[in-house]
């Protein structure tokens, strides 16, 4: 890899708190290293529209701590096509952007790959989305914040719940992963947790409701994830009505939605994203790239970026089963 001299960084996909901290870190680590550092504004959107920034130290001051991104985020269909990845590459080639720090999600981090296959852009990944459904990395940066976040959401509707002796279905974000049902459900002690691959099972999950109905449960706090079709818990709710078991049953259902995404990052994801967008520049400096930091057991690894997307991260079996234990 020639030289690094500028380094381009960019938010993309969902957005998720903790993005700034990481930004922050990419650039005060280039920084400190004698390089430039160009921000990319609206993710492969501004990429191809040449929307670029020249950041310093104080560009960076004071984002810390707070959610959402400074660069901006977004899903762009242009760079989806042949076309828009010319214009991007372009553009970092007239800025003189050597290389690029990508902070995103795994459709981030696929499109990202195209452009070091296609145009032989170095890139290197850090996985940001509050999802946690990245292969290569035991967290994500934003998963801590997002699960705190709808944990208090569930703590006050466990106090409704049980006020008004209901049952709940609680759908939270996560796409087709249940990444965040399973913490949650387990942190708010939820009567049942259904993650994406139990969806399928409309009749099991009934069965589970009767039997937590049967066990004289005065109020019920069930965690839904979102799952492929982005509406678990309507699913779950429409089949009830049909079956007699839930005559008497008196359900609500509450769709967390985009308060997950939002908010100050917790201690434990500023402290993520510091280490792996430093962890990015390092690498870059190393004269490595198309390479995904993430941190497994505690300890900075390097994945190569194209099995981050292409590879499944599977839910821990032993954690639904300790669900099923408690609850
Ligand atoms: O990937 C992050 C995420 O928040 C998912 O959990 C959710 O399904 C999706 O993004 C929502 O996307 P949008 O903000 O585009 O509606």
């Amino acid at each position: 890899m020639p030289p690094i001299t500028r380094i381009g960084v960019y938010t993309s996909g969902g957005d998720a708190p903790g993005m700034n901290a990481c930004i922050r870190a990419v650039t005060r680590r280039a920084l400190v290293a004698g390089k430039e550092v160009v921000g990319i504004l609206r993710g492969y959107a501004g990429m191809i529209e040449g929307e670029f920034v020249d950041m310093d130290r104080q560009f960076v001051s004071n984002i810390l701590q707070r959610g959402g991104t400074i660069l901006k985020s977004g899903r762009s269909t242009e760079f989806r096509t042949t076309a828009g990845r010319v214009r991007a590459a372009e553009n970092l080639r007239k800025a003189k952007i050597d290389a690029v720090v990508a902070i995103g999600g795994d459709g981030t981090l696929q499109a990202a790959t195209m452009l070091a296959d296609e145009h032989g852009i170095a890139i290197v990944g850090c996985p940001g989305t509050i999802d946690n459904d990245l292969y290569g990395t035991d967290e994500t940066i934003g998963f801590d914040t997002a699960i705190n976040t709808a944990l208090e959401s569930i703590d006050k509707i466990r106090d409704t719940a049980d006020a008004h002796e209901r049952l709940f279905l609680i759908e939270v974000m996560g796409r087709a992963t249940g990444f965040i049902a399973l913490a949650c459900g387990i942190g708010a002690g939820a009567e049942l947790i259904v993650v994406p691959d139990q969806l399928d099972d409309i009749e099991g999950i009934k069965d589970h409701l009767a039997e937590l109905m049967s066990q004289q449960h005065r109020s019920s706090i069930v965690v839904v994830a979102e799952g492929p079709g982005l509406n678990g818990a309507q699913t779950i709710a429409q089949a009830l009505p049909a079956d007699e078991r839930f005559q008497n049953l008196d359900l609500r259902v509450t769709v967390l939605g985009h308060v997950q995404r939002g908010g100050s990052p917790t201690a434990r994801d500023r402290v993520l994203a510091t280490r792996l967008g430093v962890a990015a520049v390092e690498t870059l400096l190393e004269g490595k790239a198309n390479i995904m930091v993430g941190l497994v057991d505690g300890k900075i690894e390097h994945i190569p970026i194209a099995e981050v997307w292409s590879r499944r991260k599977d839910i821990d079996q032993s954690a639904l089963e300790l669900a099923r234990v408690v609850s």
